[in-house]
């Protein structure tokens, strides 16, 4: 069962609920911590990329094109093959939002020579060790607090993507390295990527503006059919390099997929309400994803999240073929309403339009995935502050407590699951290092048992 987890000590363990958004005791700022000023239009940012999917190749591409000076200096990946694909996709294409589009290239903005391409599990370290200023962090969730710590020990700068862990273990430590960061000046971005979508932050400023009153509930919802990630046969991988290549179904890796998508929704509700929640119940299960090929994750979450002053969220993240299809939030306040989504935002009382996002963009618009960028590089020239892990690390553990409440079937209190001891990942770096679960006789795993599962 999920229970027989291994359980480690993980420096100090939160007790207070918005200790999460508090110093924690960071330790010795290491030396090689100091952030490093730029001169513009001289200096070039190196940028290396640790994780050359889909999203670090388009984040990649991103970074190069926010008009600062970067270029593309290091590769990391576990596997060559990715690498491979990556590299030769940024030598062909431009950036789209998760992926390069074909177009014109990036020039001499590329840089990458074989000697600065570094493969395996420990590539993350080498890469961090040769001269890049900045990573991108852009590998399974459940390896993010490794290479952040480690990134930040080693005083680079950071852009990585949510969820920014699969557990409350590597919650703590992103926070711990946080703080580090925060001290030394280094620049972090994360990759929750509606913070920088005008329409969101216009609608966000008049829920707290008061537009729509006070907030009584909320509800969320990330339901689409099958994601767009194939599970890779086992052949001859060890039993690491099978789960690691296929991630995102094992929750000690993606944290499932109520972190991996639903934890944008999640974010949005925090932000709204200006907190995270206190406690969480939920069901769910694997209604169709049921070959063992799909690891151990479920295919269906439903979660109510109370808040500090009783507010609800009512949350659905939902992935079967053939259902109705909804990525939203609902902000139901003592005065209004507000309908919250990448394409259009609306505020309304009634039939009365308080406000609406325009139809047009205009043509000066810029996806939030480049406008994050154009934010962080910016910050990286000017030396000023940027420091997106707080709400990055509130809306992980957001997502994270659901999955304990549906795993578990039990109310599950934020207090207890950010202070569990409980880990899920492995820092190895071997393939032949044991996986954090192991395959039963007939090569399934142990799905989470509601009622049964325990998880704290
Ligand atoms: N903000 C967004 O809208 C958005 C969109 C897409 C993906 N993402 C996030 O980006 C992350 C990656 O998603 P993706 O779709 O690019 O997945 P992907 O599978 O395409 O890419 C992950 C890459 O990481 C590599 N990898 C695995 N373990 C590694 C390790 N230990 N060290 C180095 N590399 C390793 C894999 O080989 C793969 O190339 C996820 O956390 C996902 O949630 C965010």
């Amino acid at each position: 069962m999920n229970d027989e987890r291994n359980t480690v000590g993980s420096g100090e363990p939160i007790s207070r609920r918005r200790a999460i958004k508090s110093t924690l005791a960071a330790g010795a700022i290491p030396t090689a911590l100091a952030s490093r000023v730029y001169a513009a239009a001289t200096d070039r940012i190196k940028i290396g990329l640790i994780g050359c999917g889909g999203r670090g190749t388009g984040a990649a591409a991103h970074s190069m094109s926010t008009g600062q000076n970067a270029v593309l200096w290091a590769m990391a990946d576990a596997f060559s093959d990715r690498l491979r694909i990556s590299h030769s996709s940024l030598m062909r294409g431009k950036a789209g939002a998760s992926k390069v589009e074909e177009g014109s290239g990036f020039g001499d903005s590329i840089d990458v020579p074989p000697e600065r391409q570094y493969v395996g599990l420990d590539a993350y370290r080498r890469i961090i060790d040769s001269d890049v200023d900045l990573v991108i962090l852009t590998g399974p969730p459940g390896y993010r607090p490794l290479h952040f710590e480690y990134a930040v020990n080693a005083g680079k700068h950071v852009f990585m993507e949510k969820p920014l862990a699969s557990d409350a273990f590597g919650v703590r430590r992103i926070m711990a390295s946080a703080e580090k960061a925060r001290q030394a000046n280094l620049k972090v971005g994360v990759g929750l990527q509606r913070h920088h979508q005008d329409i969101y932050l216009e609608a966000i400023k008049r829920i707290h503006a008061g537009e729509i009153g006070r907030i009584v509930s909320m509800r969320c919802f990330w339901n689409t059919g099958f994601p767009a990630k194939t599970a890779l046969p086992r052949e001859d991988k060890t039993e690491l390099e099978y789960q690691v290549r296929n991630w995102y179904f094992f929750d000690w890796l993606s944290g499932d997929h109520i972190c991996e998508q639903h934890i944008h929704n999640l974010d949005i509700c925090n932000w709204a309400f200006g907190d995270h929640p206190v406690s969480a119940e939920g069901m769910g299960g694997r209604q169709v994803r049921t070959d063992k090929k799909y690891g151990n994750i479920f295919d269906h979450h439903a979660v109510n999240y109370t808040y500090s002053d009783g507010t609800i969220l009512h949350s659905y993240c939902r992935q079967i073929p053939g259902c109705s299809k909804m990525v939203a939030e609902q902000i139901v306040g003592t005065q209004g309403v507000a309908e919250l989504s990448t394409t259009r935002c609306a505020l309304a009382n009634g039939d009365k339009t308080i406000w609406e996002s325009p139809r047009n963009r205009g043509k000066d618009y810029q996806s939030p995935y480049q406008v994050e960028w154009n934010a962080l590089m910016k910050s990286v020239v000017e030396d000023a502050p940027h420091h997106e892990v707080d709400y990055g690390a509130s809306s992980t553990m957001t997502a994270i407590l659901g999955r304990l409440a549906t795993y578990s079937g039990k109310t599950v209190q934020w207090d207890e699951a950010i202070a569990s001891e409980r880990r899920l990942t492995t820092d190895a770096e071997s393939w032949d290092a044991p996986a954090p679960i192991q395959p039963l006789e007939d090569g399934s795993y142990e799905i989470a048992q509601p009622g049964e599962t325990k998880v704290l």
